[in-house]
């Protein structure tokens, strides 16, 4: 880890509903940032990799049955258990693409019909995000898009609910993205944005934390 005045990277937050195209957008700003010689990680959350997250995986997949709390607290605790690596790799001077974040988890609670400062208030002390790109996309379109995966969640009236739960935790790190235009124009639109926010990050943008 270098000195304080070394260049830090950026946490950059896809967010959207299933089938928005965060996976897809993010994968392609990764190799985007990479091609030109900047340091970029391709990060996503639930991090089904842990054990914390093998249970979250069973959730979603229906093998597991779980009271809502109990599995928000646990998307929660699979962010905090990344927390020091994301801070090590941003202050290392490593840009974070985060497919999913803090605001899914709210979102995804808040709408089963759990409080929503209930549901905000694990995510306190979390780094907060330097942008946030929101994949805006009607919950019906978003269906159509080669049908979802099966996983818990998939339906579309639950997703109607998710969005306006998402719409509620808009902020001014927010930067929303009509999902509905072809794959390559939004991919264009994400690079240039992406681009600016770094270099804002390396002329010495502190990290904040949530809920800044
Ligand atoms: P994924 O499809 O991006 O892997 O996410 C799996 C599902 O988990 C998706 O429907 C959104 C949901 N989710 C939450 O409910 N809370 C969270 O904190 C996160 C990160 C995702
Ligand atoms: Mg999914």
């Amino acid at each position: 880890v270098g000195g304080s005045n070394d260049p830090r990277g950026a946490l950059i937050v896809l967010e959207g509903l299933d089938r928005s195209g965060k996976s897809s957008q993010s994968a392609r700003l990764v190799s985007y940032l990479e091609g030109i010689g900047h340091s970029a990680e391709l990060w996503r959350f639930p991090d089904r990799t842990t054990s914390v997250g093998q249970m979250i995986s069973a959730y979603l997949s229906n093998k597991s049955q779980l009271d809502d709390h109990t599995i928000h607290l646990l998307f929660s605790a699979n962010r905090w258990e990344k927390r020091s690596l994301m801070e090590t790799k941003l202050m290392s001077g490593t840009t974070l693409i985060v497919d999913r974040y803090s605001y899914s988890g709210v979102a995804f609670s808040a709408a089963k019909g759990l409080d929503l400062h209930w549901c905000k208030a694990p995510e306190f002390g979390l780094p907060a995000p330097d942008l946030v790109l929101y994949l805006d996309i009607p919950p019906e379109k978003a269906a159509e898009r080669g049908g979802y995966g099966g996983e818990r969640y998939e339906q579309l009236e639950f997703q109607k609910k998710v969005a306006e739960c998402y719409h509620a935790l808009r902020d001014s790190s927010w930067k929303i993205i009509d999902a509905c235009r072809p794959m390559e124009e939004i991919e264009k639109q994400l690079q240039s944005i992406v681009l600016d926010n770094i270099l804002a990050c390396k002329v010495g943008k502190p990290i904040s934390q949530l809920w800044s």
